[in-house]
């Protein structure tokens, strides 16, 4: 979980009901690019020797196999911007996964992923992790597929949830970058206190 009072500040304003949809996504931009270079802090990288002015030395490139960022759709397009502004590199491929408000069960309704994912390290954007649902189901998704490991960068979550992924994600290589745990879900499956509807809220639906 990050700890660090910019993104505290960040999310007090975006939990604050009366901030509008602009300012809402332009937090969830910076919020995701402080996020992403926690969740990056172990990607692959491969060795390069360059020369600078002065001299010649080994630094190192990300990629080869380039990383895989998975925002699920809705909501976790708004956190794609602040994602790529860190990790250009990476390639971009599109899960829609929608929850059925009845029953909080996930449906994949679109998907737009490389056929293969063997080696590929995949960053999956979901920002609310509440029961979840969605995100394992993604997570399923990607490593039936053959991915490596999978990190999953979320801006809130509450306990209900991260516990499910635990108990579904058993043995996988899998990493919750949270910029905050909350208390509870509450009877509606609304992560308690949250911040409402983040798709709703990114998008000026409400
Ligand atoms: N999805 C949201 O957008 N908000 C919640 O509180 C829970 C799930």
């Amino acid at each position: 979980m990050a700890d660090h009072p910019l993104i505290t500040h960040k999310l007090t304003v975006m939990r604050d009901q009366r901030t509008p949809s602009p300012v809402f996504r332009q937090l969830t931009e910076e919020l995701v690019t402080l996020l992403a270079y926690e969740a990056t802090r172990n990607v692959r990288v491969t060795p390069v020797e360059i020369q600078t002015p002065v001299t010649s030395t080994i630094g190192v490139r990300i990629g080869d196999p380039r990383p895989l960022v998975v925002p699920i759709l809705r909501a976790g397009l708004g956190m794609l911007d602040g994602m790529v502004k860190l990790l250009p590199s990476a390639e971009v491929g599109f899960l829609g996964m929608a929850r059925n408000e009845e029953t909080l069960e996930p449906t994949t309704y679109a998907e737009r992923l490389p056929e293969d994912l063997s080696d590929r390290e995949c960053f999956v954007l979901d920002p609310m992790l509440a029961t979840g649902g969605s995100l394992g189901a993604a997570m399923d998704f990607l490593f039936r597929r053959g991915a490596k490991d999978v990190t999953a960068i979320c801006l809130l979550a509450a306990p209900e949830g991260v516990a499910a992924i635990e108990k579904q994600v058993e043995g996988r290589d899998v990493t919750l970058v949270l910029g905050a745990l909350d208390e509870r879900l509450n009877e509606k499956g609304y992560i308690v206190p949250g911040l409402g509807d983040a798709g709703d809220r990114l998008y000026g639906t409400v």
